[in-house]
């Protein structure tokens, strides 16, 4: 069936004059997300957490390369915080065009020893700042009738894993307000997420992570872990308009982990 859309220059993957906002974008996923999206054209939101050294590293990155970016300190479990970001946000840039909600955080626990506070952290840290940071750009979005986000979830969050309760289902919890907000704000808001396996970044280097854990996630087929740029390719092309028909999909950059 016909879209009435042609083909047309903008059908490709180009981010030129577009606006994002990466949550957690001093290290790792966030950070390759940043020099990825700025590299496509795009001036960029680096937020951070206490990290201010390693997201001016970032924004010194993208200013090399021509792209227009700058750090804001925002803790996105809070929502005044959320909040004054996006504000300041589209006073540095003007209007938020994608928001990728990558900030995030992992531990490794037996169910049994896990406490409320281990609960309470992980939920307010993976899930809740996705529902505030949406909160916060999706009147904007709603008014310009246009936008796109990305929440980065993991495989785990389908998967389960023992020892990972409160993190997967915070991820699960990721997939199924993904897959609502799509459907809310669908045709021409497009909220889509991510479920990478292991990725070689901090949160799972061998000093915070189980021997027994760093196995399981390298006994997959392609026997490694992803490279942060590896998934930053996924997150830039749900950016894009090359994914235009994309609505409430999890892909999956994993190696094999999990296939769907
Ligand atoms: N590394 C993996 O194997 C893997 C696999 C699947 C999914 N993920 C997800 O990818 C995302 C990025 O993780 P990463 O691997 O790059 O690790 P990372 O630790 O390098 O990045 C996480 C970032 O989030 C920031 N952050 C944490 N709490 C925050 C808060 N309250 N406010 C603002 N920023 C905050 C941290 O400072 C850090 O810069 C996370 O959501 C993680 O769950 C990672």
């Amino acid at each position: 069936m016909a879209t009435g859309q042609e083909p047309t220059e903008a059908f490709r993957l180009n981010l030129a004059g577009r606006v994002v906002l990466v949550t957690g974008a001093a290290s790792g996923i966030g950070r390759a997300t940043a020099l990825a999206c700025g590299r496509a054209g795009a001036a960029v939101a680096v937020n951070h957490i206490g990290r201010a050294a390693e997201a001016q590293a970032v924004v010194a990155q993208l200013t090399a390369i021509g792209a227009s970016a700058k750090a804001f300190e925002a803790d996105v479990t809070r929502p005044a915080a959320t909040t004054a970001m996006v504000r300041e946000v589209e006073e540095a840039f003007g209007p938020i065009d994608g928001l990728v909600n990558n900030a995030g955080i992992l531990q490794e626990k037996p169910f049994l020893d896990t406490t409320e506070a281990d609960w309470d952290r992980m939920l307010d840290t993976d899930l809740k700042s996705v529902f505030l940071m949406c909160k916060a750009v999706l009147p904007g979005m709603v008014s310009r009738d246009t936008g796109v986000i990305v929440n980065i979830a993991s495989d785990l969050g389908v998967l389960g894993r023992a020892q990972f309760a409160p993190y997967c289902a915070a991820k699960a919890g990721v997939i199924g307000l993904t897959r609502s907000l799509a459907r809310e704000f669908a045709p021409n808001i497009r909220v889509n997420a991510i479920a990478p396996g292991a990725v070689s970044t901090a949160m799972v280097s061998t000093e915070h992570m189980s021997p027994e854990w760093i196995a399981k996630e390298l006994d997959i087929p392609q026997h490694r872990f992803g490279e942060p740029d590896e998934i930053a390719a996924t997150v830039l092309f749900l950016l894009s308009d090359l994914s235009r028909f994309y609505c409430g999909q999890l892909l999956s950059p994993n190696g094999g982990s999990l296939m769907s």
